[in-house]
C-alpha cells in the first residue's frame, strides 16, 4: 500500500480513473481536486503501482483529529474486484476502524465487505442506498429562471450556521464545522430574496459530488433549487469537473429538478457508508 505523492503519478491515476467512470466518479472526484491545489488536504493511497486494483482517498492524517467527526473523515473508494477492496479496507495502514468515517463508492460487493468487518470489529454502521444522477455536460446556457424576486449569490462561511439549522443531518458542531469548510473550499451557489435572506442552495463536495441541494418550505416548487442545480452545474463543469450526485430513492422534488437540468439517472447505487466506533469500547 502507498500514497501518491508525486504529481506525475496522481496526474496518471486521474486519466486511469476517468476511463473507469462511472464506477470511479467519488475517487476521480476527489483526485481532481488533490490535482488542482488540494484545497481540503486530501490523499490518495494505491494497492500497488503503476498497477492498481484498489484505490481509496481520505483525509491526510492529521486533518480530523476528533475520533467521532465522521462528517469531517470522508473516504472514497475504486476497486478493480471484490478481493482487492475487502484487502484495502483491513489493512490498518489505509483505514483506521477505531475512528468514525465515512465510505463513499458507486460499486457492488462494498457494502457487503464493510458490513463484515464492521460485524467482526464491533463497530456501529449505517448505510445509506443514495440513486446515482450524472450529468452528461454541458449544462444548458441560457439561465433557468425562478418563479420569484430572487437573485444568485455564494454563500459564506457564516452562513453555515443557517445550512446547519436547515439540514436533515446537522444541527451539532461537528456537521457545522463540515459545513463551513464545504463552504470555505468548494464551489458553491444560493438564491436570495430581496432582502437579501436566503432562500436556496446547492454545495459541492471533497468529492467534487454536488449536494445539499436546499430551499426553505416557503420558497419550494418555484424552480429554486433548479437555478441553484444549474448554476452549480456550470461552475464545476467549467473547471471540468463531472456532474453528479446522490438522491434517495423517495426524493421525487429532487430528483424532478435534476431531471429538469438534464441528469439522468444510472443503475448504479451511490453507496454512504458511516461508520462509528462502538461507544462500549472505549479506550
Ligand atoms: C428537494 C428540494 C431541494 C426541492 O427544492 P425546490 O426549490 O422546491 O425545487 P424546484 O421547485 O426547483 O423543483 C422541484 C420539482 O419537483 C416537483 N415536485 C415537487 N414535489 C414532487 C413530488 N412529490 N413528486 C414529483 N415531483 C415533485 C416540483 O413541481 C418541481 O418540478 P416543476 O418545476 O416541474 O414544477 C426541497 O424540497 C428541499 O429543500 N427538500 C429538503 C432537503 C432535500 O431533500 N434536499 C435534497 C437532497 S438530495
Amino acid at each position: 500500500m502507498l500514497i501518491l505523492t508525486s504529481p506525475l503519478k496522481l496526474q496518471l491515476l486521474e486519466g486511469v480513473l476517468r476511463r473507469s467512470l462511472p464506477q470511479a466518479l467519488p475517487v476521480y472526484g476527489t483526485v481532481m481536486h488533490i490535482n488542482r491545489g488540494n484545497p481540503a488536504q486530501y490523499e490518495a493511497v494505491v494497492d500497488s503501482w503503476p498497477e492498481f486494483k484498489a484505490v481509496l482517498t481520505r483525509p491526510c492524517k492529521e486533518v480530523v483529529k476528533d475520533k467521532w467527526d465522521f462528517y469531517a473523515n470522508l473516504h472514497a473508494m475504486f476497486y478493480r474486484d471484490v478481493d482487492a477492496c475487502q484487502a484495502m479496507l483491513e489493512n490498518a495502514d489505509a483505514i483506521n476502524w477505531s475512528k468514525a468515517f465515512q465510505l463513499h463508492g458507486i460499486q457492488d460487493g462494498m457494502y457487503e465487505v464493510v458490513r463484515d468487518i464492521a460485524e467482526a470489529r464491533h463497530v456501529h454502521l449505517k448505510p445509506y442506498f443514495y440513486q446515482t444522477l450524472v450529468h452528461p455536460g454541458p449544462p444548458a446556457s441560457c439561465q433557468s429562471r425562478p418563479r420569484g424576486d430572487f437573485h444568485f449569490g455564494i454563500l459564506n462561511p457564516s452562513h453555515a450556521a443557517i445550512l446547519n439549522e436547515a439540514w436533515d443531518f446537522g444541527g451539532n458542531n461537528r456537521s457545522l464545522r463540515y459545513l463551513e469548510s464545504l463552504i470555505y473550499y468548494f464551489p458553491n451557489t444560493c438564491l436570495m430574496n430581496k432582502d437579501g435572506q436566503l432562500v436556496s442552495w446547492s454545495l459541492s463536495d471533497p468529492l467534487a459530488c454536488m449536494t445539499h441541494g436546499y430551499t426553505f418550505p416557503q420558497y419550494r416548487g418555484q424552480g429554486c433549487v433548479q437555478a441553484t442545480i444549474q448554476s452549480i452545474s456550470k461552475k464545476l463543469y467549467a473547471s471540468g469537473f463531472p456532474l453528479y450526485c446522490g438522491v434517495l430513492p423517495e426524493n421525487q422534488p429532487s430528483k424532478q429538478a435534476l431531471k429538469h437540468q438534464g441528469f439522468h439517472i444510472l443503475p448504479e447505487i451511490y453507496y454512504t457508508i458511516i461508520v462509528t466506533p462502538n461507544l462500549d469500547l472505549k479506550e
